[in-house]
């Protein structure tokens, strides 16, 4: 049998509705199910972008009598529906279990106890997955730390250290064989659903891949929601005349990746089997600091406004992160071809077409997590 008909969780969010213009286009029938999470489409309705050749259910990832006929209907499972902030987590523990880990234990239970056609499931993983990325220590080599404890951050010494010497260690790019420590709930719920994916499909040889997304950017990316990625936080305030807040000293360093790049990759993934039963990185192999990300929007903006580097640590971030992809490469023929200018040159254009743009509740949700203890002034 090969695979017809594509359920896509959450596929009315920003990566999955992206992935389901290049389904349909590739001659899939798509069906979305998707709650329509208040905090990402404000408006209640399917998103304007929404592809009219897909079928469109309104429904909840842990709603069983929703979630079960849309999967036997399915020779393949895209799960992408998911809440989706770190800091939220923190404090929203429930849903996040809820919705993550137990929407995901649904969707399994529901494989293993019926009579399905499902081929192929793709689990969303996460770069939080691994807590802190890899470093090298001059002495011990190749080491994994775990966060930075809270008198660490205090202090504003702000790079990590050996694990054993306690000397500073340089970052590496981070391969998925590294060590996976969870510093936050909604990474918790990240491994999890990978976990129990892998090993359920494993287990009664349904084949699933878990990509482990790195930073994604691109158009559809929520501007206004404060808890989404750091890119459209910083210019949806930009372009609210407002500065970006980097925290530390901008010096992290994260891979960013265009969402048409990582739509390339979860399509080899659904049509090849060479990642099946792994976690893949997913990312564009590049190196930038998150200060650089903030140069970098302000330059294509022709903006004057600088960003606001505030010394100031979260408890729960981490230093450094950046993608290995030998792995997508290698099982996959993976290879990203968006450069950082040209994919952010296209987030800009996008930005300036969408009135989502002109609302900025950053401040409200920089008050949340200050009001929480979870920064560390
Ligand atoms: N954007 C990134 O950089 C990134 C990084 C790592 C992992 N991910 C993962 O990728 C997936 C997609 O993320 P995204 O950036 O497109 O997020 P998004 O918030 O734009 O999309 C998620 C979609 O899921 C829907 N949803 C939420 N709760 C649901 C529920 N209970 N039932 C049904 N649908 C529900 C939302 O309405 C939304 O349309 C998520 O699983 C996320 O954890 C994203
Ligand atoms: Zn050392």
């Amino acid at each position: 049998m090969s695979i017809r008909d594509v359920l896509v969780t959450g596929g009315a969010g920003y990566i999955g509705s992206h992935l389901v213009d290049a389904l349909v286009g590739r001659g899939y029938r798509v069906t979305v199910l998707d709650n329509l999470e208040p905090q990402v489409h404000r408006s209640g309705v399917w998103p304007s972008y929404a592809n009219p050749k897909a079928t469109y259910v309104k429904g909840d990832v842990r709603d069983r009598a929703v979630f079960e006929p849309l999967v036997l209907a399915s020779q393949a499972v895209v799960h992408f529906g998911a809440a989706v902030s770190v800091g939220q987590s923190m404090y929203q523990i429930d849903r996040y279990v809820d919705v993550n880990t137990r929407g995901t234990a649904l969707l399994l239970d529901i494989l293993v106890n019926t009579k399905h056609k499902v081929e192929k499931v793709i689990v969303a993983s996460s770069i939080g997955v691994y807590g802190e990325g890899a470093y090298v220590c001059a002495t011990h080599g190749l080491v994994a730390p775990r966060i930075r404890a809270e008198g660490q951050l205090a202090a504003r010494d702000w790079e990590q250290r050996c694990p054993q010497c306690h000397e500073h260690v340089a970052s590496v790019p981070t391969p998925e064989e590294k060590a996976l420590y969870r510093d936050n709930i909604y990474s918790m719920t990240k491994y999890h659903q990978e976990e129990m994916v892998l090993l359920i499909g494993k287990t009664y040889g349904i084949p699933a891949v878990a990509p482990r997304f790195f930073n994604v950017y691109g158009p559809r990316q929520s501007l206004s929601n404060p808890y989404a990625g750091v890119a459209a936080i910083w210019l949806s305030r930009l372009m609210n005349g407002k500065p970006p807040v980097v925290f530390e000293d901008g010096g992290q360093l994260r891979d960013f990746v265009s969402i048409h790049d990582v739509v390339d990759c979860l399509v080899l993934m659904l049509e090849k089997s060479g990642a099946d039963y792994l976690p893949v990185n997913v990312g564009s192999g590049e190196t930038i600091t998150i200060l650089d990300i903030a140069r970098l929007l302000q330059r294509l903006l022709g903006s004057s406004i600088e960003a606001q580097v505030t010394e100031t640590g979260r408890k729960f971030d981490i230093r450094h992160n950046t993608a290995d992809i030998s792995r997508a490469r290698e099982t996959l023929g993976y290879a990203p071809r968006v450069t950082l200018d040209q994919g952010f040159a296209e987030l800009i254009e996008w930005a300036k077409t969408t009135p989502d743009v002109a609302v900025d509740f950053f401040d409200r949700a920089l008050k949340e997590l200050q009001e929480k203890g979870l920064l560390v002034q």
